[in-house]
């Protein structure tokens, strides 16, 4: 997508010299742009943690891109091998919630051996790295193409009326590596002509809707309005809201979503006013081995200090404040799980089916498992 008129994906090879990862630093956005390298799987770990990139699909391409460095850095290594399988680990705990990550060390993992040469394994993981990130891109593409079916079947019974659709978070082209998911149809349909409003929750306690989902949006020129996480429901009960749009982290074989913390609560609202409420996602985020999202999957709790402060700009200055008192006691869990009776439908790279498992089997057949 455009930064200021200049194509950008959110990971990247440095043009000079390959041996470099490159990335947008998402923790200033959207008052500074900053690209950062990253040149050892350890800057790749810390990146991911603290969230200079996120998203589903990107920490996944950035764990695919953080092998090959941890392949590079091998050559020095006594044993290479082992040096990559232990990266491999490391990475893995980098954060718990998304599939994308570990699917990604896996898979990164299961092309090597110990027969190979190193060179042999940078060139692998570098392929492997650059397959992860073009998949995650083209799927997300293809889930906008679905996506414009649904929102112009939408904007047909809405007499051409704007069509408002409510986001939580930001599932946009910065949490994967290109377009987004939720996202991806909001694009396509604003570049077909449909008139679009998004309403944006800012998505406390990180702000990724405020800061980044907001800033995506005015960068494609998508009309848009942040609102505080908690006015979603009011809206809905308006008739303000024709559509709920968000992504997923983690899905179930059973269409249960991990998403960022507030999305059941959405859903729920959504559910009691008969919106329709859509989860897009790439087939990379489901978990074909979990069958119930709120007993499997691994919520993340995050750091108190997420919730007690907030940053923004003040004098022209990048700010952190404190919002509460020092002692406060705080906690933060970065997703919930929005069971799959609560979702109208899963938007995917094959198409758009219910959240069920015979549903979901039919578009993934390959991924049915036969007893
Ligand atoms: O904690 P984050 O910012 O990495 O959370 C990911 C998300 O942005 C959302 O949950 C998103 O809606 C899912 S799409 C990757």
């Amino acid at each position: 997508m455009n930064v200021n008129g200049i194509h950008f994906r959110s990971i990247w090879l440095h043009k000079s010299n390959p041996e470099i990862v490159q990335i947008i630093d998402q923790r200033n956005l959207p008052h500074e742009f900053n690209i950062e390298d990253l040149t050892t799987v350890d800057d790749v770990i810390s990146a991911i943690r603290d969230m200079h990139v996120r998203g589903a699909g990107l920490i996944g391409a950035a764990a695919g891109f953080g092998m090959y460095l941890a392949a590079l850095e091998a050559v020095s290594k006594s044993d290479p091998y082992k040096y990559v399988m232990q990266a491999g680990l490391k990475l893995k705990t980098a954060r718990p919630t998304a599939i994308n990550l570990a699917a990604a060390v896996e898979r990164q993992l299961n092309s090597l051996s110990n027969n190979l040469t190193v060179k042999q394994m940078i060139s692998y993981t570098l392929n492997i790295a650059q397959a992860i990130a073009d998949e995650d891109a083209q799927a997300c593409y293809q889930i906008g193409i679905h996506g414009l079916e649904l929102i112009n079947n939408i904007a047909k019974q809405n007499n051409g009326e704007v069509i408002n659709i409510l986001t939580h978070c930001n599932a946009g082209w910065l949490a994967f590596v290109d377009h987004g998911s939720a996202t991806a149809p909001i694009y396509a349909a604003h570049d077909a002509g449909i008139r679009i409003h998004v309403w944006v929750d800012e998505t406390r306690p990180r702000n990724q809707g405020a800061r980044l989902t907001a800033w995506e949006l005015e960068q494609h020129g998508v009309p848009f309005t942040i609102i505080p996480d908690n006015a979603g429901g009011h809206l809905m009960q308006h008739n303000l809201v024709d559509l709920v749009l968000v992504g997923s982290d983690r899905t179930t074989y059973t269409g249960d979503v991990a998403n960022k913390i507030g999305t059941y609560l959405k859903a729920l609202a959504a559910k009691d006013t008969h919106v329709p409420f859509y989860v897009a996602l790439p087939s990379s985020t489901f978990d074909w081995n979990l069958h119930d999202g709120i007993l499997q999957i691994p919520i993340e709790e995050r750091g108190a200090d997420e919730v007690k402060t907030i940053q923004g700009l003040a004098h022209n200055k990048l700010t952190t404040v404190l919002l509460t008192t020092p002692t406060s006691n705080a906690s933060n869990f970065a997703f919930d799980i929005t069971p799959s009776r609560l979702i109208t439908g899963l938007i995917t790279e094959r198409g758009i089916c219910e959240p069920n498992q015979d549903a979901i089997f039919k578009l993934f057949p390959e991924k049915h498992k036969l007893d």
